[in-house]
């Protein structure tokens, strides 16, 4: 069935992979709207002939456009936000604005003709609690407003309660997905993100650099997994109103993760550890481990994981190195 979608942050690390997932199917329209903040026309740019293709250089916080936009539309994949903890802290009244105003922005305008919205949360929801794997009900353990960290947990969760109450209140068909690390092609090191940090680092010859003492762990996800399971939230009924975790539960630490970058770039690059306090402030707080009890997407969408950590590496590194090449 032919299907008019909108996607929010289209130039981004994600939002390109599923316009291009989107695109695949001919019966797909896909709108998209993005003010190249975090994104860039380069993820998109071989797209951007596609007649289906409609992009919008613009910002969710202007909304005429986005109103014209999700008239246009028969759902939305809400991507667009200020992303990650570095960025967020570098830039903290923008940030909160965008991901709070921006998103209500979305939600009351799809609520007007009850279009279906998704919505992309984060794994820092579950904030300190060690109690992993988490599930959608697992508690959130945050730390104090003065730890400027937290806030963007705070923010997507105040998405995610802006979701769940337009669909109480409004009957607005909603679902909210929880990404844990996705990782993949075109995705920038530029903001703190550590898979395509060390590859860069591992390539340039330069040390690659650990935050802490390495020991934490992470659970890694490849963009193509994620973007294919988006879309079959979207379209599945079974999914409205509820929250899925979104993730691969297999975690590493962040040491073996450098060691598996280095080995896999064959860069003669040191491995280096550096404390927080030198990339952060002081009110730093790090968080051990974010591990996804994925049984619920699994159950309601048939989710597995299909590519494995060294997939995604090897994946990163050839995209990292064609960059190289053409310059
Ligand atoms: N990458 C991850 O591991 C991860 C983890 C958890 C959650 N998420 C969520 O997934 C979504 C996509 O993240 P991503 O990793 O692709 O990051 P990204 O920074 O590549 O994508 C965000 C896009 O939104 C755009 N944008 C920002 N503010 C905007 C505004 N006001 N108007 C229009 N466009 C705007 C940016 O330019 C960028 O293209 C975000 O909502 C993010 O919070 C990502």
């Amino acid at each position: 069935m032919k299907k008019r979608c909108l996607v929010t942050g289209g130039a981004g690390f994600i939002g390109s992979h599923l316009i291009e997932q989107l695109l695949s199917d001919s019966n797909n329209d896909v709108w998209t709207i993005d003010d190249f903040s975090t994104g860039s026309k380069d993820n998109i740019s071989h797209l951007l002939n596609n007649p289906k293709l409609h992009f919008h250089q613009g910002s969710i916080l202007n909304e005429s456009l986005l109103k014209e936009l999700i008239d246009r539309c028969e759902v939305i994949y809400h991507l667009a936000a200020a992303v990650g903890v570095k960025y967020v802290m570098d830039n903290l009244i923008e940030s909160m604005k965008i991901n709070i105003e921006g998103t209500e922005n979305v939600l009351e305008m799809a609520s007007r003709d009850k279009k279906k919205v998704l919505i992309t949360s984060s794994s820092e929801i579950y904030g300190k609690n060690e109690n992993y794997p988490f599930k959608e009900e697992s508690d959130r353990i945050l730390g104090s407003t003065t730890k400027l960290r937290w806030s963007y947990s705070s923010s997507k969760a105040i998405d995610e309660f802006l979701a769940l109450a337009y669909h109480k209140e409004k009957g607005l068909p909603i679902v909210i997905t929880r990404l844990f690390n996705v990782a993949g092609p075109r995705q920038t090191g530029a903001y703190g993100m550590v898979i395509p940090r060390f590859v860069n680092q591992a390539l340039k010859g330069e040390p690659i650099t650990v935050y802490g003492d390495g020991s934490s762990t992470r659970s890694f996800i490849h963009v193509t997994d994620v973007v294919r399971n988006l879309i079959s939230m979207m379209e599945s009924k079974n999914t409205i109103g509820e929250i899925f975790n979104l993730g691969n539960p297999e975690a590493v630490t962040i040491s073996n993760l450098a060691y598996a970058v280095k080995k896999l770039t064959e860069s003669k690059s040191d491995i280096k550890y550096i404390p927080y306090t030198q990339i952060y402030d002081d009110s730093f707080e790090d968080l051990r481990y974010r591990v996804p009890d994925i049984s619920k997407i699994s159950k309601a969408v048939g989710f597995k994981p299909t590519k494995s950590l060294e997939d995604i590496l090897k994946d990163v590194i050839k995209y990292y190195k064609n960059k190289e090449k053409c310059g």
